[in-house]
């Protein structure tokens, strides 16, 4: 199998559990952070403070210069949080060529603009002193870094318009421990990483609140229901939410306790302030950060979504989690749906 040469530009805990896998399956791989004091750390400790059982590899070269991790590579990896994709990207724009494959794994999309990630990219990249003709691709699906660090089974969906540019992307990341699909709705395939975080984040206050599993399969049965409206209204393809980064997508991340969004969501419930849960959690939810594009989105497209809408009412209107979700259930009775979803 040809071996690529790999960029990754992030060193959280997604970046470096796929900069290890990466490694081991044989790729020349080297990871830039923007905080130099991590740099330092997991080049000497070569173990990251969030992925405790994973040991990094010695070929895994690391670099504090984004010019350095951007030049020679075949294939450039953005990995950073979502909140950090713009500014991260006007740093690296005078060293990616064109033609290079970009791949983003963030997660979101841009609150003002409303682009996913790759288009913040598109967008970034094509100012005048850009690469002209990169190949973006997105990279999304069921994955917790904490299972990809320990080579558990894994399925992931490599999307682009661009299908070779997809196909070299699941040529690079395919190995026994991982399965790689393609789709070449990328929006779709964008849309709904963001948006499950928001639904995650209401299943996590359900939790909170203590209800049950009825509830659960209720909110991610009627989120993605949701999620999938919103994206048909955007010309997305509909069955791409029925696929693993859709519905996959948002069953690991409603049902874990790796996902930061749940766990969040589960402080909210049981009283605490969005503020004080985000703290505890100690990294970044991504769910809170999309809820204010998610309601824009929504008002933009007069797209109903009224468990993104209760969470947001939840989290930055301040409402009680309980009476929110008791209007909830108790909401007017409309045909919400088109066909293939059951009407209320
Ligand atoms: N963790 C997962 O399991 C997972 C899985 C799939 C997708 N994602 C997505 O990947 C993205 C990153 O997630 P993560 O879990 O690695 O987050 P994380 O909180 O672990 O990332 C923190 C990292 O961001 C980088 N960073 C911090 N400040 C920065 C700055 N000013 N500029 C640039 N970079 C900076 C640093 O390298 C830091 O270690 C998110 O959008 C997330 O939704 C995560």
């Amino acid at each position: 199998m040809k071996k690529f040469s790999i960029g990754v530009l992030g060193a959280g805990t997604w970046g470096m559990a796929l900069a290890r896998m990466l490694t081991v399956s044989g790729n020349d791989v080297q990871v830039w952070s923007a905080i130099e004091a991590e740099v330092d750390n997991l080049s000497t400790t070569r173990v990251h403070p969030n992925l405790p059982g994973m040991v990094i590899p010695q070929e895994l070269r690391f670099t504090k210069s984004i010019e350095e991790v951007c030049t020679g590579k075949d294939v450039l990896l953005f990995a950073v949080p979502s909140v950090f994709v713009r500014s991260t990207a006007a740093k690296a724009r005078p060293y990616i060529r064109s033609g290079q494959i970009i791949v983003d794994v963030a997660k979101g999309i841009e609150p003002d603009t409303l682009y996913t990630m790759t288009e913040i990219l598109a967008d970034e990249l094509s100012h005048e002193n850009g690469p002209r003709a990169v190949r973006l691709v997105a990279l999304s699906g069921p994955t917790h870094a904490e299972e990809v660090a320990l080579d558990l089974p894994t399925t992931i969906v490599s999307a682009s318009p661009d299908l070779e540019a997809a196909e070299v992307v699941q040529e690079v990341f395919s190995n026994t421990c991982m399965r790689v699909y393609t789709n070449t709705d990328i929006k779709g395939v964008e849309l709904s990483g963001a948006m499950k975080n928001v639904i995650a984040l209401g299943v996590g206050i359900s939790t909170g609140l203590g209800y049950g599993d009825n509830a659960r399969a209720a909110l991610i049965t009627r989120g993605i229901a949701e999620i999938a409206r919103l994206g048909v209204a955007m010309g997305c393809n509909v069955q791409t939410f029925a696929g693993l980064a859709g519905i996959g997508d948002l069953i690991v991340t409603a049902t874990s306790m790796h996902s930061r969004n749940n766990r969040a969501g589960i402080l909210i419930g049981k009283g605490e302030s969005p503020e004080q849960a985000v703290k505890e959690v100690g990294m970044v939810v991504e769910g809170i950060n999309a809820l204010p594009a998610a309601m824009e989105l929504a008002e933009k497209y007069h797209v109903e979504m009224p468990i993104a809408q209760t969470v947001n009412a939840i989290v930055k209107e301040g409402m009680s989690a309980s009476d929110a979700l008791r209007n909830l259930m108790s909401r007017d009775r409309k045909s919400e749906m088109p066909q293939g979803y059951e009407s209320v």
